[in-house]
C-alpha cells in the first residue's frame, strides 16, 4: 500500500514520536511531592468505575505497600458499586475506609469521590473510554496523581484534548498511569532491551494475532426498552457494542498487542491500511465488524500486520511475534500474561509451555509448538525467566513508588499514542481508506463531544433507527468518518 488517502500533515508525526518517546515507561514532569499533614503517609484513592477492571485496579492498588486506603467510590450504577465494594472489602479489609457517605451514584459521581482526596492522593479511572478527558480535567484541577485504564481515546478530537489537557498535568507535576499494564512486565522489557541491542537483528516484520470469540458485549441485539429504559445506561452496560463509548471491540480488544508490536519496533506507524467486515448480523444491532485485517507501516517501510476477529469455532490466537534479519521474537503467546517470551534463531515460533492454565489447545494450522520450560529447543537463544510477575501488579507498583519518591512519570502521551494507532486501524477497516497518523490526528468527527454533560434520563450520543439498529461502517461509501448518525 504505498498512497494513503487521509493525509492531512499539519500535525508534525515526527515530533510527536520524538515527545512520545515509545521506548521509555517514564515520562518527564515537574514533580508533586507525596506529601501531607505529620505523621500521616497513607495515601488515599478513589474508585472512578467499579466494574470487572477497576475493582481489579483498585485491588492492585491496595495490595501496594505501605497502606493505601481506598476512601471512596463512584459508578453510574449502584449494583456495580455494591458488588465492587463487598468484592473488595473482602480481600482488604484492612485498606477499605468508603462509608456510605462516600458512595457516589451518577455521572458526576467522579467530581464528589475525588473531593474525597487531598492533591497527591490518587485516582483510579476504569470506566468505558468515553468519560477519560473528563475524569482527567478534574483530577489536573485537584492536583490528583490519576491512574486511566486503555484505551484513552478513540477519535482524534478526544486525543487532541487529552495532550491538550496533559500539558497542564505536567505543569502541575501530576503522575499518570495508564492502563497498558504489559509496558511494566519484566519479561517483555527486557526482551525489548535485547531487541534494541541487536538479539534478532535489524526488525523486518511484526505480527499480532486477537482472534477470538465474541467476548464481554461486542454484539448486542435489540435494547428491551422495558427492561432497560434508559438507551444511554444500556450503551454504557454495552460499551464494547458501541464506538463512542470504547471505540467499539478493536480499541478495546486488540490495543494491547498492537502497543507490545510497535513497542518493540520502537516506533509508532505512519499508516495503515485494512478491511474487515460482518460475516454474519443475524438479529445484532451494534456497530462493529466480527473480523478486521491490518496492515501498519512503519516508517522505515517495514510492515505489521494485525489480525482480529471475534467468531466462534474458529481456530484461535491471541500473540505477538516479531521478526528480525537473524531470527524472531515470541512477545506473547497466549495472552498478557505470563509473556512466555522468547528469542528465536530462525522464524519457527515457539510457544513455552510454562503452566497448565497458560496451556492452549491447537487444533491445526500454523501453531507453535508448545514446548516444556525444562525442554527448550536449541533454536530458543533466550526465554523469559520463569514464574513472571503479574504485569496488573506491576504497573501498579510502578506508580505508586512514582508517587511515593517523587519520580517523574507520566504515561499519557504514550497512551494517547497507543490507542491512536489503534484507532487508525480501526478508521481504515471501517472506512476502507488508508489512514496515516497525521491524517487521523486531524479527523474533526468527535463521537461523543458531551461527554461531560450526559445526565441519567438524558438522550445518548448515538441512536438507533426505527428498528433498533445503529449506524454501521461502510466502507467505501462513508470514507472519511465512520459512521453517520442516524437521520
Ligand atoms: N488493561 C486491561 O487488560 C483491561 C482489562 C479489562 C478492561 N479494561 C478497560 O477498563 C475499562 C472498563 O472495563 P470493564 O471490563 O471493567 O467494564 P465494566 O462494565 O465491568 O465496568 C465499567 C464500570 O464503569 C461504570 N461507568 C460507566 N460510565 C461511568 C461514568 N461516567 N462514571 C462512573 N462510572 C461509570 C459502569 O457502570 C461499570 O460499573 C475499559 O476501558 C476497558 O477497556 C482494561
Amino acid at each position: 500500500m504505498d498512497s494513503p488517502i487521509i493525509t492531512p500533515s499539519a500535525v508534525s508525526r515526527r515530533d510527536f514520536i520524538k515527545r512520545t518517546s515509545i521506548g521509555a515507561s517514564v515520562l518527564s514532569g515537574v514533580s508533586l511531592p507525596f506529601v501531607h499533614a505529620a505523621g500521616d503517609d497513607t495515601m488515599r484513592a478513589a474508585l472512578i468505575g467499579c466494574g470487572g477492571r477497576g475493582s481489579g485496579a483498585a485491588s492492585n492498588a491496595l495490595s501496594t505497600k505501605p497502606a493505601i486506603k481506598l476512601v471512596a467510590m463512584a459508578d453510574v450504577q449502584k449494583n456495580r458499586l455494591d458488588a465492587s465494594f463487598e468484592g473488595l472489602t473482602g480481600k482488604h479489609p484492612d485498606r477499605m475506609a468508603v462509608s456510605e457517605d462516600t458512595k457516589f451514584i451518577g455521572f458526576d459521581a467522579y467530581q464528589k469521590a475525588m473531593d474525597q482526596l487531598r492533591p497527591g492522593d490518587v485516582a483510579i479511572v476504569a470506566t468505558p473510554l468515553a468519560f477519560r478527558w473528563v475524569h482527567f480535567k478534574y483530577a489536573i484541577e485537584k492536583g490528583i496523581h490519576i491512574f486511566m485504564e486503555k484505551p484513552v481515546i478513540a477519535d482524534a478530537p478526544s486525543a487532541r484534548r487529552m495532550l491538550e489537557l496533559n500539558e497542564e498535568a505536567k505543569k502541575k507535576g501530576i503522575k499518570v498511569g495508564i492502563g497498558l499494564m504489559c509496558r511494566h512486565c519484566r519479561a517483555r522489557q527486557e526482551l525489548f532491551d535485547r531487541i534494541q541491542d541487536g538479539a534478532i537483528g535489524d526488525i523486518i516484520l511484526a505480527r499480532a494475532y486477537r482472534m477470538q470469540a465474541p467476548v464481554a458485549t461486542c454484539f448486542s441485539e435489540k435494547r428491551d426498552e422495558k427492561l432497560e429504559p434508559s438507551e444511554l445506561l444500556w450503551q454504557i452496560k454495552r460499551f464494547h457494542s458501541f464506538l463512542w463509548a470504547s471505540g467499539g471491540s478493536f480499541s478495546d480488544f486488540f490495543i494491547h498487542n498492537i502497543d507490545e508490536a510497535c513497542w518493540m519496533k520502537n516506533d509508532w506507524p505512519t499508516h495503515v491500511w485494512g478491511s474487515g467486515g460482518r460475516t454474519d448480523r443475524g438479529n445484532f444491532v451494534d456497530q462493529n465488524f466480527d473480523n478486521y485485517t491490518c496492515e501498519y507501516t512503519w516508517k522505515d517501510g517495514t510492515k505489521f500486520f494485525f489480525e482480529g476477529r471475534n467468531i466462534s469455532n474458529c481456530q484461535n490466537e491471541f500473540a505477538t511475534y516479531v521478526h528480525g534479519t537473524k531470527g524472531m521474537a515470541v512477545v506473547s503467546s497466549a495472552g498478557h500474561a505470563p509473556s512466555n517470551a522468547l528469542i528465536l534463531k530462525g522464524h519457527v515460533p515457539v510457544r513455552l509451555r510454562e503452566s497448565k492454565s497458560a496451556r492452549i489447545k491447537k487444533k491445526s494450522g500454523d501453531a507453535p509448538a508448545a514446548v516444556e520450560a525444562a525442554k527448550l529447543p536449541d533454536s530458543v537463544l533466550w526465554a523469559a525467566k520463569q514464574p513472571e510477575a503479574n504485569p496488573y501488579d506491576l504497573e501498579w507498583e510502578d506508580f505508586i513508588d512514582a508517587i511515593r519518591n517523587n519520580k517523574p512519570y507520566n504515561e499519557l502521551e504514550r497512551g494517547v499514542a497507543a490507542s491512536v494507532v489503534t484507532s487508525m486501524g480501526r478508521m481504515a477497516c471501517h472506512t476502507g481508506q488508508a489512514v496515516t497518523y497525521d491524517g487521523f490526528m486531524q479527523v474533526q468527527h468527535e463521537f461523543s463531544p458531551n461527554s461531560d454533560k450526559l445526565t441519567l434520563d438524558g438522550p445518548a450520543p448515538i441512536k438507533a433507527n426505527a428498528e433498533g439498529r445503529y449506524p454501521v461502517p461502510l466502507p467505501g461509501i462513508t470514507k472519511d468518518r465512520e459512521y453517520n448518525d442516524m437521520a
